[in-house]
């Protein structure tokens, strides 16, 4: 009889600076009298962070979904674009701001992320671009995408939230695609509390995104185009500045947690675990995500999902309903399950076990047991 935890352990819990360390460059920031609008702490952030993500280009934004819709925006999208159903709401949701219609594809069984073999067969006259997640930090397929992003003439735009610090042969994952797009969400590895980034490789566009995330005040005397508001204030940028010196010992910390996961779990019929990358790509290792076969397991994911929750263990059904079920965009042809059997699986199957840097080795293990004793 396993006993439940004394305490809830929730999917994730953020990473918390020092309250001196805070202090200490609030005091920074009351001396220079500045707290919005491209201060110095946010000029610094942004270079520090550029260096970070080794991208050649980053504007900093106030959230990701922000950021997003400005990307699309700034790239001058329209029509259709092909996207993920099994993502966050917001990847959808930043096509319908913009007017644009999603057209969801399928996703591949063993990545999760959209299928790049199955891209081209969605491509219709007004599709103007790809926007492909980087799910739980595996890379997408980027040069199967480039591929048939150039054959058709299509942007790529890539939602990068979950892939802070992943790199594919030393290469940022940032520097794939047209742009990039970072979430710096409170339970994200790396966070400003609330903040995001867009990156890439082109000057001019830098331009026309700062103008963007401002408004589009271009001086006193103009306004440019119908910008938003999507600048980071100052107060956030210095915390981000302060969380740049904790991502590589929470990313070493939750290294240590999947491998006993994976011990743990390797091996346990029915229970899937993380998909695998080759060898020369650089994770980040943010989530510990499974997936159960309840055929063979005995058990439903939901069923695992509720009963876990007895032992006080909050895992989360990440992402369960796929935004093709959204009663948004349930209707549209491309949400039929028919055009998506892999994702409609992927959707009951998937649990979101907790992972955060807080949660100690005997945790896991716990976890794992508990896992374990609901096999059927
Ligand atoms: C895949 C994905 N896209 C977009 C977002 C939106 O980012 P933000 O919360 O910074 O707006 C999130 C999560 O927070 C996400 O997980």
């Amino acid at each position: 009889m396993i006993e439940p935890f004394k305490e809830r352990i929730y999917v994730t819990r953020p990473v918390f600076p020092t309250i001196e360390e805070v202090t200490e460059k609030l005091r920074d920031i009351w001396s220079a009298k500045w707290l919005t609008n491209n201060g110095p702490q946010h000029t610094m952030l942004e270079h520090e962070l550029k260096n970070f993500l080794k991208v050649p280009y980053l504007s900093l934004f106030n959230n990701g979904t922000i950021a997003l819709m400005v990307a699309c925006q700034s790239l001058r999208l329209s029509g259709e674009v092909i996207t993920t159903p099994f993502t966050f709401a917001a990847t959808p949701h930043v096509l319908s701001w913009n007017n644009i219609t999603p057209i969801f594809c399928d996703v591949d069984a063993e990545t999760m992320n959209i299928d790049a073999n199955k891209i081209e067969s969605m491509i219709t006259p007004h599709t103007t671009a790809i926007l492909a997640v980087h799910v739980f930090g595996t890379p997408c397929d980027v040069e199967k995408i480039q591929e048939v992003a150039d054959r058709y003439g299509l942007r790529v735009v890539y939602d990068a939230a979950h892939a802070f610090g992943v790199e594919i042969g030393n290469q940022g994952v940032g520097n794939f695609g047209d742009i990039s797009m970072f979430s710096f969400h409170a339970t994200k590895l790396y966070h400003t509390v609330e903040g995001g980034a867009l990156v890439h490789g082109d000057k001019n566009l830098k331009a026309r995104i700062d103008l963007l995330k401002n408004f589009g005040i271009k001086n006193e005397e103009e306004v440019v185009m119908p910008g938003i508001n999507g600048k980071l204030d100052e107060i956030r940028a210095a915390i981000g500045r302060i969380m740049l010196n904790y991502v590589e010992a929470e990313r070493q910390k939750r290294i240590r947690l999947h491998e006993i996961y994976n011990e743990e779990l390797a091996g346990v019929e029915g229970v899937k675990l993380m998909p695998v990358c080759a060898q020369n790509v650089k994770l980040n290792y943010q989530y510990y995500v499974i997936r159960i076969d309840e055929k063979i397991f005995g058990r439903s994911r939901d069923f695992v999902y509720d009963e876990f929750r007895n032992y006080n263990v909050f895992a989360r059904k990440y992402f369960h309903p796929l935004c093709s079920e959204f009663t948004c965009y349930r209707q549209l042809n491309s949400s039929r399950i028919e055009n998506l059997p892999v994702a409609n699986v992927i959707g009951q199957q998937v649990l979101s076990l907790p992972m955060y840097g807080g949660l100690t080795e005997d945790d896991v293990r716990k976890i794992c047991a508990i896992l374990k004793a609901m096999r059927n």
